[in-house]
């Protein structure tokens, strides 16, 4: 058995691992990262990509800006298309002079895997059978098997950045966590493709045959999503077909602007809500996809990942260097109170976006009136804007 020890133990090299693991270095603090799969899988991976203020600045905080800044889009709004008719949400101005960056959560990654490399810092990817143990004692561990190997990890400290079906969340005794959940009646099905964008700016459309999304990753290359029902599989939709249904939800002008090509990938979403609460037991602090989920609708659980870590980073700064336990102890709380807003955004935009198939007319009359208000009404249009670039950390 091999024997490792570090200062703060991560577990997941996804973005909320990486950028926790670049955050510490910075600041002196040994970290070891331990990764189910390989970098190459990690980095696989398609996920949204619109970067808040706060999240752009903790990435140049880390170092690790420079290529979002020469190669993401700034983007100043986005349209809403309801039934055809498409309102801008001017964001910059209704925010007084904010903005959001878009460059892919993949392009987040590979920057953050490339910087911890670059600094020699150790990440064990294809750890397989990770188990937690001591949490609650000053002597937390990790065993896990690489290359056949048993491996054991001391330390002082655990962050569990492995997302929604990680082993962190899963190795809290349940009687000291409490779990909130919404799963939604449909997935988006997306496809990437290396065709210009419909439009400079995203457009997130109502139509009476259910959500779509019109994003991109480049002036290249474009990100599409349409809701589906559930039993929908990916294997049906040719492209085709996909872009037969985009087309038909579509505003007469960008139906027209479209242009379609090959996919280069084509997948189903499911949408959900949750939370875990605390987000601290004894020394494991859990942190991203592995405390809350949003749905995709606004682009929140990045962002909610770079928040977490920021206040995690922050806490554990202030114990090594300022022997102070303050943000260990408020971290669960401080955390939880911008997530819930999150939370919040991400269930409204949803709600107010997407079909309902099992609801009655009421439902539909309400959300409609709703998108109505919002597009007709300054200070709706101002509260909209001010939760898509991002409430304050
Ligand atoms: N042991 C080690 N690693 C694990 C384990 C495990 N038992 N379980 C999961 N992992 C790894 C996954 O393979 C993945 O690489 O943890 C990583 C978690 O990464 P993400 O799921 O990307 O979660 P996070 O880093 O918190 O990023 C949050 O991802 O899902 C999106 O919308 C979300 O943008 C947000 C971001
Ligand atoms: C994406 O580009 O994948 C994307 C953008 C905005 C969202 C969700 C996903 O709200």
């Amino acid at each position: 058995m091999k024997l490792l020890r570090t200062q703060v133990l991560i577990i997941g090299a996804g973005p909320s691992g990486l950028l926790l693991g670049q955050l510490l270095y910075k600041a002196g603090i040994d970290t070891l990262i331990l990764e189910r799969q390989t970098g190459d899988h990690v980095l696989g991976r398609i996920r949204a990509g619109v970067l808040e203020q706060t999240t752009a600045d903790l990435l140049d905080a880390a170092d690790v800006g420079a290529r979002m800044h020469a190669e993401g889009l700034v983007h100043h709004g986005f349209d809403l298309a309801v039934d055809g008719q498409r309102h801008r949400i001017d964001v910059h101005r209704l925010t007084g002079g904010k903005s959001v960056i878009v460059y892919g959560q993949t392009e987040v990654t590979r920057d953050l895997m490339e910087a911890r490399s670059a600094a020699g810092l150790p990440t064990i990817y294809s750890a397989a059978d990770v188990q937690l143990s001591g949490l609650d004692s000053d002597r937390p561990r990790a065993r896990c098997t690489v290359d056949g190997a048993t491996l054991e990890v001391h330390c002082d400290y655990i962050a569990g950045c492995d997302g929604y079906h990680g082993v962190s969340r899963a190795s809290v005794p349940l009687r000291a966590i409490s779990t909130f959940e919404k799963v939604y009646p449909f997935g988006w099905l997306g496809l990437l493709s290396d065709t210009p964008p419909v439009s400079d700016e995203l457009i997130y459309g109502r139509h009476p045959r259910g959500f779509t999304l019109c994003s991109m990753r480049s002036s290249t290359r474009s990100r599409y999503y349409l809701q589906v029902p559930l039993t929908e599989k990916a294997e049906d939709w040719s492209d085709e077909r996909f872009w037969d249904e985009l087309r038909h939800r579509l505003d007469p002008a960008a139906a027209q602007a479209l242009v379609t090509g090959p996919s280069i990938e084509k997948s189903i979403a499911p949408l959900r809500s949750f939370v875990a609460e605390p987000m601290r037991f004894g020394r494991l602090f859990l942190a991203g996809d592995a405390a809350h989920i949003v749905p995709p609708t606004g682009a929140k659980g990045l962002n909610l990942a770079a928040s977490d870590v920021n206040y995690l980073s922050q806490a554990l700064i202030g114990h090594y260097h300022e022997r102070s336990d303050a943000g260990i102890e408020h971290y669960s709380a401080r955390c939880l109170a911008r997530i819930w807003k999150a939370e919040r955004f991400s269930w409204w935009f949803t709600s107010l976006m997407h079909d309902f198939p099992d609801e009655d007319g009421i439902h539909a009359r309400l959300q409609r009136a709703e998108l109505d208000y919002l597009t007709g009404s300054e200070a709706a249009m101002t509260v909209m804007a001010e939760n898509y670039v991002g409430l304050p950390w």
